[in-house]
């Protein structure tokens, strides 16, 4: 069985360059206006909250999480903010933010039609909402997943395994320009050059979207069901002649302001 120890918040850095290059990304693109209060929701281990106060030297910037290892590797990081174990799902404090940062979190967060409202409402005039979230169901390593799932001693126990993100840019925008002067919605591909080969994006994906799945099992099964991940990966992915792999990784980019 895969722990909540603090494996996580050493799995999630072990791509940290290639995980952070969207968050900038994302702010790049969010206007120029004079931010004050910023936070990070879904923080991890600062790296989201670092490329934050980068871009806005002066502001009050804080970070949530709902992982006590995120929540600590965080603080380790940036002793100078704020950083609180808080589900998102359940957040409660009012604003108003000038800027609500949610980098590659909210597509492990249910009901969006209540949530993305929700976090508009936090916002002070002029104030944005900015999210980045992987747009990959249909990428074959998420298809694979799927399949082995369903496919194996395992799949009574990984029955209902699911991410939640299933909607599209037109569904985000539509439900945003009602409650925003502006929203920008924009999809990017990246291909990120892992070395490696398929046991590099096996590692890439224990950090993300393996965990779900791999909590669910035990010590006998776990080992199981990542050779046969592994393998299907190898076929799907296979390497440039210098054993690198190009992940090519669709991700969604929502800016909503208000
Ligand atoms: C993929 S990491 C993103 C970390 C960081 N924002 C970044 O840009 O790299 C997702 C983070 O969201 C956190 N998370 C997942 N569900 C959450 C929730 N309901 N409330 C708060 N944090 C959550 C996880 O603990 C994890 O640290």
């Amino acid at each position: 069985m895969t722990s909540t120890t603090d494996w996580y918040a050493k799995q999630y850095v072990l791509f940290e360059n290639e995980r952070t290059r969207p968050v900038k990304d994302l702010l790049a693109a969010v206007p120029a206006t004079d931010v004050r209060v910023a936070v990070d929701i879904g923080c991890g281990p600062g790296n989201s909250t670092e490329a934050l106060a980068a871009r806005l030297p002066g502001a009050a910037v804080s970070g949530l999480d709902s992982s006590a290892d995120m929540v600590a590797a965080a603080r380790k990081r940036l002793p100078q903010f704020q950083f609180d174990m808080v589900d998102i799902s359940t957040w409660d404090a009012p604003g108003p933010y000038d800027l609500i940062l949610a980098n590659a979190v909210l597509q492990w967060v249910p009901d969006h039609e209540r949530l993305f409202p929700s976090l508009v409402t936090k916002l002070a005039a002029g104030g944005s909402l900015a999210v980045q979230m992987p747009d990959n169901l249909d990428e074959p390593a998420h298809r694979l997943l799927r399949e082995i799932a369903v496919d194996g001693p395992w799949a009574p126990k990984l029955a209902g395994v699911e991410r939640t993100m299933r909607h599209g840019a037109a569904w985000y925008y539509s439900l945003l320009k009602p409650l925003c002067a502006r929203v920008d919605v924009w999809r990017t591909v990246y291909h990120h050059p892992l070395t490696g080969g398929a046991d590099a994006v096996v590692e890439w994906f224990k950090g993300s979207a393996l965990r779900p799945f791999l909590a669910q099992l035990d010590d006998a099964e776990e080992p199981a069901f990542l050779q046969r991940y592994r393998d299907e990966i190898a076929r799907a992915y296979p390497a440039l002649e210098d054993g690198t792999v190009l992940l090519p990784f669709p991700r969604l980019f929502v800016v909503a302001t208000r």
